[in-house]
Parts: structure tokens; C-alpha cells; sequence
């Protein structure tokens, strides 16, 4: 049986900051964000947006009255959660107005929840065959104004549904994985903002990739010249290219050019938003598959890494027919942003730090999205 990705969109916010802008402001080089950290553009997420509503506007284009009818199995993965208890899954079904029997969990390892719930729906598939599975990744990437990690934030949520009939991607069963108890980075209950040990937590990503990848390789019989693409999850799109170097020493130049020029476009979308944790790597795969030479049964070798951390491995094959099942994955409307100065970006990003148990509204009135955070009343979120 194939499963894989059926139907696959992307959503952010319509607002970006300008790197260069952002690097002046900084009083760094523009140069350093730009070429050193490898980002154009990062997406600046408004209050009136949380995890839930990144995840509804990805997820309303490809839930049709179909879809609503036959999706068993919502799986949610977001390290930017919105309640301790209630599961993003569940708001989500409510919004896109899914049908009660499908069932529905959240899924946390940083930016690795998102990979977690597709080989759970590999094995969910396999054993009902007629399944329809909706899958988000959803977050915002908060590290906090003058940080280091600053130029690696970002947001947004890439939404997909997989199937024994996909149109897509066929995921093939088998992964390398690896999981070691690391403090690379972490953001404790009490804080919105990430901390992160920058520099050890991207030797962490480079040495997680090589051990997979090799190992990934070995099991299969395959050697690197065997993929069309590799891919990587991106939390700045040098961190990808640092991977991809590190993973192709040794190979032909014409192996080398293939896999870099491949990757080039599968960063392409990633440097014009910043990180999105849970959906980076999917939308580098987004990337790769508007903007990328690829062909059909092509096979695309995918990194995941959640930091704490876990890494893993595997593969998929473009379904004969992709580029066609493609027309549907609009990514235009990325052009269309509005750009927002500096201090504009401070205050939005200041607008969505406070956790509290009063009511409030949020600015969702400016917010041109499907789906919007209002605000709180009586300590329950209240969504439009
Ligand atoms: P930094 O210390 O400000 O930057 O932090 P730097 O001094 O290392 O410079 C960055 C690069 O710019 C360097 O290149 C410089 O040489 C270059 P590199 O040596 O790395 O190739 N540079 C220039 N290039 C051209 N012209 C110039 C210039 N000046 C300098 N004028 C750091 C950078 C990424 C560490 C920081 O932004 C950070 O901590 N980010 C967050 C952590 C992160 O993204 N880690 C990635 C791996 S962990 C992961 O992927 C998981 C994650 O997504 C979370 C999750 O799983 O949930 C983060």
C-alpha cells in the first residue's frame, strides 16, 4: 500500500519585517543576517494569530465538505501550544467544523511534532485503509527582541492530508532516528520566549543529521548519489546548507551540484518567513516541490530535528502526476505581504507576550485572515 501526502497548504502572517532592516537596527551587517544566517524576510505574527488560527488558515484550503465528511484522525504538532490541557486538535476540529467521530491529539518534541505525527499516521493508514488524516504543524518562533536568536524567529503552519491514495508524495515506511536528552534549547512553562544555546544546539542539528543519514543509508543499501534531493528541517537556511555541506564531503561534483542546486530552491520560501519549528522542514518540501527540478517516483531524502533533541531520517517519492496535484498549492500570495518597519514589528511582537487570566480583545478587527484569536473572556479563548 502507498501512503503519503495527499493535499498539502501553507499559511503566515501577511506582515514581514525586512532583514537587512532588522540587521541595521541591530547594529549588525546586513550582510550577516542576510548571507551569514541566510533570511530575507521574517514573517511578523499579530496578536489576533496563535498556533490554533496559523493552523485553520493553513488547513481551511485543503478541508473541503469531503474532507470534513472523512477525516478519522487529526494530528496537531506545535511546541506553541494554547492550553495545558485542551488539545489544539480539538479547537481546530471545531473551527473547520470536522466531523465528531475523527479524533484528534496534540503532539510535542520541539520542532520534531510534526514528523512524529506522520509516521503515526503511517501506521493509522495501514490499518485502516480508508482513512483520511489531517496533520498540522503550527508555532511561533519567539526567542525576544536584541537576542541572539532574534533573526531566527518567524511563524506559521503548513497543513497536509495524508492517504493510501496519494497525490503527492508516497512517504516510504522506515526511518533513522536518534534521540538524546540535550539542553540545545528549552522554554520552561512560565515564558513565551525560547532559550536556546545557539552555537551547541546547530553542532547538535549537524551531528544528528550526519549519524541518521548515514545510518538511514546503510539500512536501505543507498548511497547519497541515489537521492534527487535532501532536505532539512530550517530554523535559518544556513543551518541546511552547514547540514547538506557536511553530508555530501566526499561526493562527485556533479552529485554535489545536483543536491546544492535542489536544496536551493527548497530554501527558497523558508528565507522569506523565518522558522515556523513544527513546519519548517515541510515547507522547505513545499519549496523544493514548486521550485525545485524534480520528476516523478524522484526520490527526496528529509531531515527532521526537534531540538532537546530528537533527529530523524527518511524518505519519499514524488507520485507520477505530482506536478499537476501541485497547481492547488498556492504560494503568490507570499508577495503580496505588507512590510512593516522595525518598530512596528517591536510593538506587535510586544502585543502577544502577557499571559494573564483577565479578558482582553485583541487587534483581530485589522486582521484580514479566515480565521482569528479574538481574545479571552472568563479565562476561555475565543476564536472567529
Ligand atoms: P550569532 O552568534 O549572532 O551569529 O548567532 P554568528 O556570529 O555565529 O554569525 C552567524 C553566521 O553569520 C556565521 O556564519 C558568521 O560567520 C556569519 P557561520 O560561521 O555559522 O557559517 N557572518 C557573516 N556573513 C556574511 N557577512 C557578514 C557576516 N557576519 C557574520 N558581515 C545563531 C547565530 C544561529 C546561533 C543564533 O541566531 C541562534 O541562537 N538561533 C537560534 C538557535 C537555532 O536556530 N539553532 C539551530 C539548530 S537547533 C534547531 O534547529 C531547533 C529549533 O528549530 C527549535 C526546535 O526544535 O523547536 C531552533
Amino acid at each position: 500500500m502507498d501512503i503519503g501526502i495527499d493535499k498539502l497548504n501553507f499559511f503566515t502572517s501577511d506582515m514581514y519585517v525586512d532583514m537587512g532592516d532588522l540587521a541595521e537596527a541591530r547594529n549588525e551587517d546586513p550582510n550577516k543576517y542576510l548571507i551569514g544566517i541566510g533570511q530575507k524576510k521574517q514573517a511578523v505574527i499579530s496578536s489576533s494569530q496563535d498556533s490554533v488560527t496559523l493552523a485553520a488558515n493553513a488547513a481551511g484550503k485543503i478541508v473541503d465538505d469531503f474532507e470534513r465528511k472523512n477525516i478519522d484522525l487529526i494530528l496537531f504538532g506545535t511546541e506553541s501550544g494554547v492550553d495545558s490541557s485542551k488539545s489544539a486538535a480539538v479547537y481546530l476540529q471545531g473551527l473547520l467544523k470536522i466531523n465528531p467521530q475523527a479524533s484528534g491529539v496534540e503532539l510535542k518534541q520541539a520542532c520534531f511534532g510534526l514528523t512524529a505525527g506522520i509516521q503515526l499516521a503511517m501506521g493509522h493508514i495501514m490499518m485502516n485503509p480508508n482513512s483520511r488524516v489531517l496533520l498540522v504543524g503550527s508555532d511561533i518562533a519567539r526567542y525576544g527582541i536584541n537576542t541572539a536568536g532574534e533573526p531566527t524567529q518567524g511563524g506559521g503552519s503548513v497543513a497536509m492530508i495524508m492517504s493510501a491514495k496519494p497525490s503527492i508524495l508516497k512517504i516510504n515506511p522506515g526511518n533513522a532516528h536518534l534521540t538524546k536528552d540535550i539542553m540545545d534549547f528549552w522554554r520552561p512553562l512560565y515564558r513565551k520566549e525560547a532559550l536556546v544555546d545557539g552555537k551547541y544546539s546547530s553542532r547538535e542539528f549537524i551531528d544528528f543529521f550526519d549519524q541518521t543519514f548515514n545510518e538511514y543509508k546503510e539500512r536501505e543499501n543507498l548511497s547519497t548519489s541515489d537521492f534527487d534531493a535532501l532536505i532539512f528541517h530550517l530554523p535559518y537556511t544556513k543551518m541546511g546548507l552547514k547540514a547538506l555541506k557536511s553530508g555530501l564531503q566526499g561526493e562527485s561534483e556533479e552529485v554535489q551540484k545536483r543536491l546544492f542546486d535542489q536544496f536551493d530552491a527548497s530554501k527558497q520560501l523558508n528565507a522569506e518567513v523565518g522558522n515556523l519549528y513544527t513546519g519548517s522542514l515541510y515547507l522547505s518540501l513545499i519549496s523544493l516541490l514548486k521550485k525545485g527540478k524534480l520528476q516523478d517516483n524522484d526520490l527526496i531524502g528529509l531531515f527532521s530535528y526537534g531540538s532537546g533533541a530528537e533527529g530523524e531520517f527518511f524518505t519519499a517519492n514524488t507520485v507520477p502526476g505530482f506536478k499537476s496535484a501541485l497547481e492547488n498549492v498556492d504560494i503568490s500570495w507570499l508577495d503580496n505581504r505588507s512590510q512593516v518597519s522595525v518598530s512596528e514589528y517591536e510593538d506587535i511582537y510586544k502585543s502577544s507576550l502577557e499571559f494573564t487570566d483577565r479578558d482582553f480583545v485583541t487587534e483581530f478587527k485589522q486582521d484580514k485572515s479566515e480565521f482569528k484569536f479574538m481574545g479571552q473572556t472568563n479565562q476561555q479563548r475565543i476564536y472567529k
